[in-house]
């Protein structure tokens, strides 16, 4: 989109020696149940390990394709949907985080009684689960959400003047006449006024409602908010009008943001930073300069080819082979190396890898009878027949197979009906600091490198 704001995101900012949000890998997975009894089958690993900190007076940009778990990671950060694994701080001081990443660098076994003591403490303090009484409460009033449908966030019969003014009412910071001039305030606030206190929402076009979402986001004068694709649903002039909104609020009050996303330019517009996620994980983060001037993982490289928006409704991109995967199955290796233009040989090709090119082979795959997995990594495929397991044998002795899973396999063979593939193992690929603070997970640029 176009839009007559500058590097609304290129502001000095302060850091004050705290983050207003600490991830300290944070996972979100959502059982999937299935039959009468509603079993747990499995598990939709919507956020899966993600680790950064939102400083004070920031704005964090997330992007990402549809379904890669960015509003998931808003509502835990947003304590909407409990995680499920790691830890989110609220205010977590500098000399505390240094103190709390050298105690998670230390085996749970070899932590000092002293190191346990701190951890209690810091948790106490500071963990949104462990949080009690005032410091819960301060956490609750200062961490607010607005949400991309206005419709269906505000109740439809509720007056504007009770929807802003309920979060007051509920913490007991106004009633009556007071009551109404606040919200009269805060309507004026985000350009709106006392003419829309007797409204319901249906009376309102987008903008306007957004306007409302916003205001009574503001109600209880937080320090950071929660951002969810504010403006998607939006025309693009009202779109820019409400991020100039968003960035004056930002000026006024000291708000920190954290703003999610699919489209590229307004997010390069409003972040100081921005993570790239990938099928829970992140990618890719560093400042917004540093990561539209010189992204390093191919994935963002790929975004940014399809800037500015990256295609919500599908979930292919241009230049990139296949589908997401599930995010209850995920890749091994690089989470992107199924689809990654570039992937090498130690990107985590696995047995997944191998059938789905088998499904470039129709009749190959036809004759695919069962799968006996030793690992992600080591399986025999039974063939109905022996000429077909030949004709794979055939396909990876003469280079059908992409190079760079050729060269994983740590050992093939055919016996009868039968084919053995057994690839090298790899692990996750974790973010690693590639200078400045521009982190990426991706072998191309981090310590594996030298194995490619
Ligand atoms: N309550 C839930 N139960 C089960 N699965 C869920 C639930 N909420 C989200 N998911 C799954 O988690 C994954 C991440 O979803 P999420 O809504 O966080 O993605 P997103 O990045 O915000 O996508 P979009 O850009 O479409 O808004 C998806 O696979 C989604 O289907
Ligand atoms: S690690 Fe890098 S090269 Fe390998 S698949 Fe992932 S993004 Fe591609
Ligand atoms: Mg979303």
């Amino acid at each position: 989109m176009t839009t007559s704001i500058a590097g609304l995101g290129t502001q000095e900012k302060t850091t004050a020696g705290r983050a207003v949000i600490s991830l300290r890998g944070v996972e979100k997975h959502f059982p999937i149940k299935e039959g009468a009894m509603q079993r747990v089958a499995g598990h939709v690993r919507a956020v899966d390990g993600v680790t950064f900190d939102i400083r004070p007076g920031e704005t964090v940009g997330l992007v990402g394709e549809s379904g890669c778990g960015k509003t998931t990671l808003g509502r835990c950060i947003s304590g909407l949907v409990p995680p499920s694994g790691g830890k989110i701080y609220f205010r977590l001081t500098d000399a505390d985080a240094a103190t709390l990443d050298d105690i998670d660098a230390t085996p749970d076994d070899r932590r000092t009684k002293e190191q346990l003591a701190q951890l209690q403490r810091i948790d106490a303090d500071h963990r949104i689960d462990q949080l009690g009484g005032k410091a819960f409460r301060a956490y609750r009033r200062n961490c607010q959400v607005v949400f991309q449908d206005s419709f269906s966030s505000l109740n439809p019969r509720q007056l504007v003047k009770d929807t802003v003014g309920r979060p007051l009412r509920i913490w007991k910071e106004a009633s009556g006449q007071e009551l109404t001039e606040r919200v009269v305030s805060l309507l004026e606030s985000v350009g709106l006024g006392r003419q829309h206190l007797y409204r319901f929402p249906h009376q309102f076009s987008g903008g306007q409602r957004q306007r409302i979402s916003i205001a009574r986001a503001l109600a209880l004068d937080p320090e950071f908010i929660v951002l969810d694709e504010p403006t998607s649903a939006l025309d693009v002039s009202v779109q820019a009008q409400i991020l100039n909104l968003l960035h004056e609020l930002q000026q006024k009050r000291g708000l920190t943001y954290m703003f999610i996303s699919h489209d590229l330019g307004v997010v390069r517009l409003m972040s100081d930073r921005i993570a790239v996620m990938y099928l829970g994980k992140v990618a890719e983060q560093g400042t917004a300069i540093e990561l539209f001037e010189s992204p390093r993982h191919p994935y963002t490289e790929a975004l940014l080819a399809a800037n500015p928006d990256i295609n919500a409704e599908t979930s292919e991109m241009k230049g990139l082979r296949g589908a997401v995967p599930d995010p209850a199955n995920p890749p091994e290796g690089c989470r992107f190396h199924t689809r990654c233009p570039v992937a090498t040989p130690i990107c985590g090709w696995e047995v997944d890898d191998a059938v789905a090119w088998l499904g470039t082979h129709e009749t190959i795959l036809a004759g695919l009878t069962g799968v006996e997995r030793r690992s992600n990594f080591d399986a025999t495929l039974a063939f109905g027949d022996a000429a077909a397991a030949a004709a794979v044998g055939h396909q990876v002795e003469n280079g059908d197979i992409p190079a760079s899973m050729k060269a994983a396999l740590e050992s093939f063979s055919t016996d009868g009906n039968k084919v053995t593939l057994t690839f090298n193992p790899e692990g996750p690929v974790e973010l690693e600091d590639v200078g400045g603070g521009h982190l990426t997970a991706c072998v191309l640029h981090t310590s594996r490198r030298h194995r490619i």
